[in-house]
């Protein structure tokens, strides 16, 4: 053993220091980037909006003391700025920290569910997140978070409305209803461009990003579009272990997109009568195939009557965390970003810090 703490354990360790601002701690904001664990030395950058001033210095310090309280002997904080604003020839949407997608090999397994779900757990933990329905074919985001609110246009670009919080945007909001539409790839690049450099997002901690299923050209399309953080990949304890779902992470493989970790949705029922716990599918694939192929596993979501019919009728079951399935995505949601700044973060001898 090189190194005696683990990019896990110094994520863990900033957990305990918050943002005055917001009062919620800078790893659930995102704010932590470049992690580097080498031996008994740890570097860092930390995101940040708001100018220079005591309140910034103070936040660096606490970062810094919470690494070294480790044992750590080298610590080093940087501090890089966040885009103030839009500027020309950068990238599409430069105010927003962390870019993920949610996918996954077939439909139906539940990435829309989990995507919106997500994106209200980490609002809920005080994190800034807009959802985006890149599934042109079949969206579903508008009726997912009950949407009532529609975009307007705002000095030449496109206001996306505000459902709990969220800001969403998705491509039902310009479709006649019911009406299918026969999509062409450079249509598509065009959407998707439109959808990131169009829409005014704002200074957001996460945009989710819910795909159509399976490996097509909106993924390339996304891909090519913007640096992804990462992917999550959701899938049916059965999927997983009958690799549907290695297929989309194959296609993030390819196209250099980090896999974030693992969703198994569906995972399990408890039974409203009884509280007895059915695990109809065969729980607990995804886990086993995820540790096998060597990625995170992000969690377990239910599969319950109320989590369809409360997607249905706009109000996302992680809107109340004292249920269980509030409680199942709030623990999906922490393990997400606790895994964004694991994920690309480097350990061991390969680093070098000057
Ligand atoms: N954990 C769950 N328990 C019960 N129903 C679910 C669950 N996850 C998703 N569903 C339901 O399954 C259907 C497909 O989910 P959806 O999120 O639209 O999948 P996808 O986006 O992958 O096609 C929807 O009717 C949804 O309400
Ligand atoms: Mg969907």
């Amino acid at each position: 053993m090189s190194s005696q703490v683990s990019p896990q354990d110094v994520v863990n360790a900033l957990r305990v220091v918050k943002d005055p601002n917001v009062g919620r701690d800078i790893v659930t904001l995102g704010y932590v980037k470049e992690l580097e664990v080498g031996d008994s030395r740890v570097s860092f950058a930390l995101q940040l909006t708001a100018p220079a001033g005591p309140a910034r210095d103070q936040l660096v310090a606490q970062a810094r003391a919470a690494v070294s309280a480790l044992g750590v002997a080298n610590v080093q904080v940087q501090v890089v700025e966040q885009a103030p604003a839009r500027t020309a020839g950068h990238s599409l949407i430069p105010q927003v920290r962390h870019t993920i997608a949610i996918a996954s090999g077939k439909g139906g397994v539940g990435k829309s569910t989990v995507a919106a779900n997500l994106a209200v757990a980490l609002n809920r933990a005080g994190a800034k997140v807009g959802l985006m329905d890149t599934d042109v074919y079949g969206p579903s985001v508008p009726v997912l978070m009950g949407g009532t609110g529609v975009p307007s246009v705002v000095e030449g670009r496109i206001e996306p409305p505000e459902e709990y919080g969220i800001k969403i945007m998705s491509m039902a909001f310009f479709l006649p209803k019911d009406e299918a539409v026969i999509w062409r790839g450079p249509m598509l690049h065009k959407t998707i461009q439109q959808f990131l450099g169009d829409v005014r997002w704002g200074e957001l901690d996460y945009l989710l990003m819910d795909m159509p299923p399976g490996t097509g050209d909106i993924q390339l399309s996304l891909s090519q579009s913007i640096p992804l953080t990462g992917a999550v990949i959701v899938s049916t304890p059965q999927d997983l272990a009958l690799s549907v779902a290695s297929k989309a992470i194959a296609m993030f493989q390819k196209l250099n997109v980090p896999i974030l970790g693992v969703v198994e949705n569906m995972s399990y029922h408890v039974c409203r009568q009884c509280g007895h716990r059915e695990e109809i599918f065969g729980h607990g694939g995804a886990r086993e195939a995820a540790k096998k192929l060597n990625y995170a596993f992000l969690g377990e979501i239910p599969l319950d009557m109320s989590i369809r019919e409360q997607s249905d009728s706009g109000k996302p079951v992680a809107l109340d965390d004292s249920t269980i399935y509030g409680k199942a995505f709030q623990e999906v949601a922490e393990a997400l970003v606790s895994q964004i700044v694991v994920a690309d973060s480097k350990t061991g001898d390969e680093i070098s810090i000057e």
